[in-house]
């Protein structure tokens, strides 16, 4: 292994941080800095990165870590946080308890001081009635957290009245007033440690931990994930940023959507670690779909047109290969779904109450036949074992759709898109409906979206959403709507 992609998985075990083949030479840039800097042999300076203290990663983290961040960013979270999760953790702890709040991987501190200024808002003592705790491993983001000094540009986004409540012009800066600066609590920590008791046992009401897991590589990021379970209260909440999911990675939190956004709120009982999903990244789904809009999209599922058959004619994905993207025993299940018999496909399923994917795959089957009422209880069955399940989601927007509840449609649709960034079909679903409407914008967006996902989505997936169409099947089906929007003047 050459030192540089040596260096490249020492950083990853240390910080959890992950840099990709791509970034090879500007890793090479820093290694040459640090050793210049630490005067020792590549073999001596590697060896001390293996079992070293945390000296050297502070060093790194200067070099290494993005540091952007303003203050509010993300308003809608910063909403939900006041309208939604500091009433309810104030009811739960009582008029005399106190509030933890935590912004893990604070940067500058302006997420950590944006929180503080709301508990004040809130008429909560900083220190008496409210705690507010920054950590983060860079220490010059930590040091610049504790001057509170701030630019313009920080304070893009912080309402004109917050802005002139809680700070003071100097020259060009900003300054916090002392009530905020002197409230909130900074401290140096490795978030990337892989330590699963990292941060205490329920300590805290709320953490934002926005923008960080993004960056560590998936192992790293699992384990922050079990660390920020253990260290809320039951009943706690967590927000990650806007692109960053916990799909995957735990069982321990139920997925909330209000104020147009998405947060967690920890269960009262934490599972396991979430071991890795029995399930295969792929759900079995509808089937697609002519270009007769006039149908839902449910009712195009279900006829299943010799039309559709001849457009997939040549697309067609044997039984044999797709036995092989599934567990063999639902092999014949998956068979009989490609073949659109729903109702023997569902008298051949096994029945295993207990096993998300036979869950899944009964629910697509019922979504399939109408049976929505049927399709809509084992959906909710399988989210209570996996909470997280973009799948059932999305089989809840086409039954939703099949009952004409299109608001309710769209938002398991979004909901089933924010699990999973990279699941088409609820982009399809979500630009089609939008077709339907009459709303080009979003309907051009939503299939945009949708055909640039179908390009990369894995072969499996394709295989058992897309109901017996391959990719380029789904792809036209794509570029046939966008065309029509394109064309059309409505
Ligand atoms: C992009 S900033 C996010 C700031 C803020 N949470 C927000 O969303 O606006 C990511 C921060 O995570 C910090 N970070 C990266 N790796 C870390 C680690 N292993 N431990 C602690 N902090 C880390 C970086 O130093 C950086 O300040």
């Amino acid at each position: 292994m050459r030192h540089v992609e040596r260096f490249q998985q020492l950083i990853a075990t240390r910080t959890g941080l992950w840099f990709d083949e791509g970034k090879l030479p500007f890793l090479a840039e820093v290694l040459e800095k640090r050793l210049a800097a630490a005067g020792a042999s590549v073999e001596r300076y590697l060896a001390g990165l293996e079992t070293g203290g945390l000296a050297e990663l502070r060093e790194l983290a200067r070099e290494l870590t993005v540091g952007e961040t303003y203050f509010f960013r993300h308003a809608e979270q910063f909403r939900a946080f006041t309208e939604v999760a500091l009433p309810a953790r104030i009811a739960a702890r009582g008029a005399a308890g106190r509030i933890s709040v935590l912004s893990a991987g604070c940067s500058s501190g302006d997420e950590a001081y944006s929180l503080a200024i709301l508990l004040k808002e809130r008429g909560l003592e900083l220190g008496t009635g409210a705690t507010v705790l920054g950590h983060d491993l860079n220490p010059a983001a930590l040091d610049r957290a504790s001057r509170g000094r701030y630019s313009d540009w920080a304070l893009r986004e912080t309402p004109r009245e917050l802005r002139e409540r809680w700070f003071s012009r100097e020259g060009n800066t900003w300054v916090l007033a002392p009530a905020i600066r002197n409230g909130v609590d900074f401290r140096e920590l490795n978030l990337g440690s892989g330590e699963s008791a990292l941060l205490g046992a329920e300590r805290f009401d709320v953490i934002f931990c926005r923008n960080l897991m993004m960056y560590f590589e998936p192992g790293h990021a699992q384990r922050l994930v079990d660390a920020l379970a253990l260290a809320l209260v039951p009943g706690g909440f967590l927000f990650l940023g806007h692109a960053e999911t916990l799909r995957g990675l735990s069982n321990d939190f139920h997925l909330r959507h209000t104020h147009d956004t998405f947060y967690y709120q920890r269960k009262e009982q934490l599972q396991a670690p979430a071991a890795p999903s029995q399930l295969p990244q792929t759900h079995p789904t509808a089937a697609l779909a002519s270009t007769d809009w006039a149908q839902t999209w449910v009712e195009t599922v279900q006829r299943s047109s010799e039309r559709i058959r001849a457009l997939s004619e040549g697309d067609h994905v044997p039984a044999s290969r797709r036995a092989s993207a599934a567990p063999r025993d639902l092999a014949p299940v998956l068979a009989l779904l490609e073949a659109e018999r729903f109702a023997e496909a569902l008298s051949a399923l096994p029945a295993a109450d207990d096993d998300s994917e036979v869950m899944l795959l009964r629910a697509v089957l019922l979504t399939h036949g109408g049976k929505f009422a049927e399709a809509r209880a084992a959906c909710a069955r399988l989210l209570e074992l996996d909470g997280l399940n973009a799948g059932a989601h999305y089989l809840l927007a086409l039954c939703a759709e099949g009952e004409q509840r299109l608001g309710t449609a769209v938002d398991h649709d979004q909901t089933a898109a924010y699990l999973d960034p990279g699941f088409a079909m609820p982009r399809l679903h979500l630009g089609l409906m939008a077709r339907r409407a009459g709303d080009r914008e979003a309907a051009h967006r939503d299939l945009s979206d949708a055909l640039h996902l179908l390009q990369r989505e894995e072969p499996s997936r394709v295989v058992l959403f897309g109901g017996g169409f391959r990719r380029e099947a789904l792809i036209a089906l794509c570029r046939a709507e966008l065309n029509g929007l394109d064309g059309s003047s409505t």
